[in-house]
């Protein structure tokens, strides 16, 4: 797509990579008659569902008048009309709006993302009413269109599952249906914008039959290894240069991190540990800035007040740093005790279970085991074995 112009960037036309999504469709668990793109850009969702699926009916809305009009020149077999799904008054005015009703086998989605002012849409759903995100509101009104056995297919921000505004909509949801991240997308997956995403599959609760293949760089599954900091500060006083060292990190030390390193105290290198990881406090209550994204593959020495999270790759790292900042306030709950709140293993692992990660604690020494092959390679099996794949 030619560069996005001020009015673009509005509306979040940050459009989906046809390769993506192609990918996005091998999630679908179900052969659609019908499928429905209600922020439909150029059409890529679309345009993929039509080569997996070639006699499926197609449609798609959008605000934007002028790329409703070049999508329908180019696919003029598809149904296509303007419409402000924010707005209730355009929604009932859309003959398509009307005319699908709640029949539609597969709603694919990429909806705008930005929220901006951070103004939230009221939204009627189920039966109960919510202020929701944007990016939640557009699943909210799009699941009015589907047909009981249909599913949803949503490329959505990072998080959203656990982001507190929309968690009581997505309680909801997960009442009567099954919602699944079932990919992470780097935040370079889309042109023009730098926002992680995940994709959320939203199917009746016993789906007919597997997905397809998701592979790189969707994933299927979350791996972490949690590693517990093991020096005490105080034994840096006993620690002789002559041995091999690194440097420590303290949780002092971690609201000052950047993506670089500062420099730090040094300690005996013999329980360091091996990044790229994410960091929180074991101990103390935890702030925003304590969750940093420590990129240096380098090894450093975590004191004992420090937990560091490890995970495959960059990508899902961004990922698990947004989950715990969206989820920070239920996260300082987790933290137990009086003057000095501390975080246990168990607490910290039941938190990340909770938002789909599977987490080993592993030693403080040693590289990661997530790199090479998989510490968990029997749960991915089993997901494998789940999926089909
Ligand atoms: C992230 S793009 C995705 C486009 C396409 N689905 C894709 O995956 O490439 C978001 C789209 O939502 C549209 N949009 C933004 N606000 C909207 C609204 N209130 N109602 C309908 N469409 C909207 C934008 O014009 C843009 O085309």
């Amino acid at each position: 797509m030619p560069r996005l112009d001020r009015m673009d960037r509005l509306r979040d036309a940050f459009y989906t990579p046809d390769v993506l999504a192609q990918k996005v469709l091998t999630a679908a668990t179900i052969r659609p008659s019908s499928v429905m793109d209600p922020a439909v850009g150029d059409g890529s969702l679309l345009r993929a569902a039509m080569s997996t699926w070639p006699d499926v009916r197609v449609y798609g809305l959008d605000i934007d008048l002028g790329q409703i009009a070049r999508t329908r020149t180019r696919y003029p077999d598809w149904t296509l009309e303007q419409v402000d799904m924010f707005s209730e008054r355009s929604r009932a005015a859309s003959a398509t709006w009307k005319s699908t009703g709640a029949n539609i086998d597969l709603v694919v989605l990429n909806p705008p993302f930005s929220y901006r002012g951070g103004q939230s849409k009221r939204v009627s759903y189920d039966g109960s009413d919510y202020a929701l995100t944007p990016a939640s509101t557009f699943v909210a009104q799009s699941m009015t269109r589907l047909a009981p056995s249909g599913e949803v297919l949503a490329v959505l921000p990072a998080g959203i599952l656990s982001l507190e505004r929309d968690a009581d909509f997505w309680s909801a949801v997960a009442t009567h249906r099954t919602v699944e991240t079932v990919a992470e997308f780097s935040s370079t997956a889309f042109k023009g914008t730098r926002t992680r995403s995940v994709l959320i599959a939203i199917r009746p609760s016993i789906s007919p039959r597997p997905a397809a293949v998701v592979d790189l760089p969707l994933r299927a599954h979350s791996c972490v290894e949690l590693v517990r900091g093991r020096v005490p500060v105080h034994s840096l006083a006993k620690f002789s240069p002559i041995t091999e060292s690194a440097p420590f990190l303290h949780t002092r030390d971690l609201a000052g991190l950047a993506d670089r390193v500062p420099p730090l105290p040094q300690a005996a290198s013999s329980l360091a540990t091996v990044g790229p990881f994410v960091t929180l406090p074991r101990v103390g209550r935890v702030r925003g800035e304590h969750i940093r994204l420590v990129r240096t593959p380098k090894s450093l020495v975590l004191s004992d007040c420090v937990f560091a999270l490890r995970t495959e790759n960059i990508a899902s790292l961004e990922v698990i740093q947004t989950v715990l900042l969206e989820g920070l306030l239920e996260l300082q709950r987790e933290y137990v005790g009086g003057c000095a709140p501390y975080l246990t293993i168990r607490r910290l692992k039941h938190f990340l279970a909770q938002r789909g990660y599977c987490c080993h604690h592993v030693p403080a020494s040693g590289s990661s085991a997530l790199a090479r092959t998989s510490s968990c390679e029997s749960d991915m099996s089993q997901v494998h074995e789940r999926l089909g794949i």
